[in-house]
């Protein structure tokens, strides 16, 4: 099929025409389609579900129809994405069906490309006039036209749309019956400029140069370049062919002194080259190769699909986000510009170790525990409580924008080690990435973490799993022996919104023991195919002498715990998980 037509054959359907803003609209007919409910993180199904007769354009249209018209009539919104496979057809489909429908402008990526912290912070630069923003990205799914595709709304303050709006999208995807698409031609993503047509226009922008502003305002660029550039310093970014490759030269080559092969798999391609762009020990595997060789680079890092995740390597040593985000708490105030009078306040998801919350404890800052999903952390920081924030699921990020931010976790990192390696001369021994850690474990005790996951499962057994565990939490009670541990509580997480007190409920089923240890189950709400099951275990470790062990080895009778309680093998039939962090 000649994907260049794909746009065309929507307008052949056009049975009404009318004129908005000296465009010529077409109203196209269409029927709802069932599923378009967005789950964690915006819309996802596999490329050829989205290519399926209006399926896109119903739910395009559908968001149009959500909006208060003072959101969008005549305003500018972004669109961006990671590069993934169908993108480009569909900038242009939600180009014209965003004419279609009254908007005066279109902010869009050189090639379509904008890494999701990129959308928030352009959504946030220009806030005076931008209402919203679209990310053409399934995230860390893989891509390639027999993979993923997703898209994914971002308000005016640059977060994740609210579940009241993504509800009421989902609400007119049932009972849609028009599309308005303006009747102009394909946009050239290919060259920075603007296009008009009537009273709308279209303008590229380069993906990076609003970004990098920010980033060179929150960070110490000249302190980062001192490390970056030195010759016993060396570093590998892994941009796992996703969006950050259209970033990583840059602005860690460019500005910040890097060699050019510190960058690897640096160039976006429409499939990853194959990959599966999530950035952990398992998907990672070139950076991890790299980084647990003899005589490896000093940092590592990778990004995912759409730039909002990071992991973070030491020279044959792994940080786990838990950890990370809280290392990048404590260390926040000295060796980043942004955070010089104190960060405000730290979150972190439920599942996340309490690595963070000992972070809080200690600096006496307000400290929240959301669920899992980034748009929890928004009220927060717009209400001024909260600045630095993490999930065990590689997010790391703060108040600067209201997404994770996988390049500004990198940045964070280097002004870490910058900062406490500042005086020291060329050839004197550096202060490492596991140095720092394992002296954060010293200072505040480590939490040991892991977590299991088991992908793509029968979405059946999944779900009877998670109701024997709710059955399981309802008759269990304070106390209560599990091997050798013993009950605090077991409930089904549910979180009060401080700021505008709404409420989340199921959020996660989680045992917490009375030494501080924890098992929690839930199911992921990101997969785009059956059902994913995550298991994450946690147990704290106040002895320095017991801190060297493997994260596997020390969480042993907690994982088996977490097994037998579950019956997981019995749900599921699997007898093993597919990733472990
Ligand atoms: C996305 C969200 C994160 C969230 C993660 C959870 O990446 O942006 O905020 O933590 O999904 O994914 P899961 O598959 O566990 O629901
Ligand atoms: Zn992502």
């Amino acid at each position: 099929t000649n994907r260049h037509e794909y746009s065309v054959i929507k307008a052949s359907s056009s049975t009404t025409f009318t004129e908005s803003h000296d465009l010529k609209v077409n109203t196209i007919t269409t029927k709802p389609i069932e599923g378009q409910k967005t789950g964690t993180s915006g819309l996802r199904k596999k490329v050829k579900v989205f290519m399926q007769e209006n399926y896109l354009a119903n739910w395009i249209q559908a968001l149009f129809n959500s909006l208060p018209p003072e959101d969008y009539k005549n305003a500018l919104l972004v669109l961006g994405g990671d590069g993934r496979y169908f993108n480009k057809e569909a900038a242009q489909l939600i180009i014209k069906i965003a004419a279609g429908n009254g908007v005066g402008k279109i902010l869009v990526g050189k090639e379509g490309i904008l890494s999701t912290p990129a959308v928030s912070a352009i959504i946030r630069k220009r806030k005076a006039s931008a209402n919203g923003g679209f990310i053409m990205s399934a995230s860390h799914n893989p891509g390639g036209p027999e993979y993923d595709w997703g898209i994914k709304f971002n308000y005016s303050s640059g977060q994740p749309a609210p579940e009241s709006i993504t509800d009421m999208i989902y609400g007119n995807t049932l009972s849609i019956s028009e599309i308005k698409l303006a009747d102009i031609p394909d946009v050239d993503l290919s060259s920075v400029g603007v296009t008009k047509y009537g009273n709308f226009s279209v303008e590229i922008v380069d993906p990076v140069s609003d970004y990098l502003e920010l980033m060179e305002d929150v960070f110490d660029f000249s302190l980062i370049k001192s490390l970056v550039s030195r010759s016993d310093f060396r570093l590998t970014f892994d941009a796992m062919h996703a969006v950050t490759g259209a970033y990583a030269k840059p602005i860690f080559v460019d500005k910040l002194g890097a060699t050019l092969d510190s960058i690897c798999n640096g160039v976006p391609l429409e499939d990853f080259g194959h990959g599966h762009p999530d950035p952990n020990l398992t998907y990672a595997e070139d950076l991890v190769k790299i980084m647990y060789s003899d005589n490896g680079p000093d940092f590592g890092a990778a990004s995912d699909g759409d730039g909002d995740r990071n992991m973070i390597l030491g020279r044959q040593f792994f940080v786990t986000p838990s950890d990370s985000v809280a290392i990048i708490a404590a260390n926040a105030q000295a060796s980043i510009p942004y955070f010089q009078t104190g960060p405000k306040g730290l979150a972190r998801s439920m599942p996340t170790s309490g690595a963070l919350d000992r972070v809080a404890e200690k600096l006496n800052l307000p400290f929240f525990e959301v669920p899992t999903g980034w748009k929890f952390f928004g009220n927060l920081m717009d209400a001024g409580t909260l600045s630095i924030c993490g999930e065990e699921s590689f997010g790391t990020g703060s108040d600067h924008i209201r997404e994770k931010d996988g390049i500004w976790a990198v940045l964070a990192w280097l002004s870490i080690i910058a900062y406490r390696n500042k005086s020291k001369k060329e050839g004197e021994k550096l202060v490492s990435v596991s140095d720092i850690v394992k002296e954060h474990w010293a200072t505040y005790g480590r939490n040991y973490f892991s977590r299991y996951d088991y992908e793509e499962c029968e979405s059946e057994g999944a779900n009877e799993m998670i109701n024997h565990l709710r059955d399981l939490i309802s008759k269990s009670k304070q106390g209560d022996k599990y091997g050798d541990y013993t009950l605090e509580l077991a409930d089904d997480f549910t979180y009060t919104d401080p700021v505008d007190g709404s409420i989340a409920s199921k959020q996660g089923i989680r045992f917490v023991f009375t030494d501080g240890s924890r098992i929690i189950f839930r199911l992921s709400g990101t997969g785009s195919a059956g059902a994913t099951v995550r298991i994450y275990i946690e147990q704290f470790e106040p002895d320095v002498s017991k801190h060297d062990l493997d994260a596997q080895v020390a969480l042993k009778p907690l994982i088996d715990l977490a097994l037998t309680v579950s019956k997981l093998k019995e749900f599921t039939g699997r007898e093993k998980p597919t990733v472990i962090t």
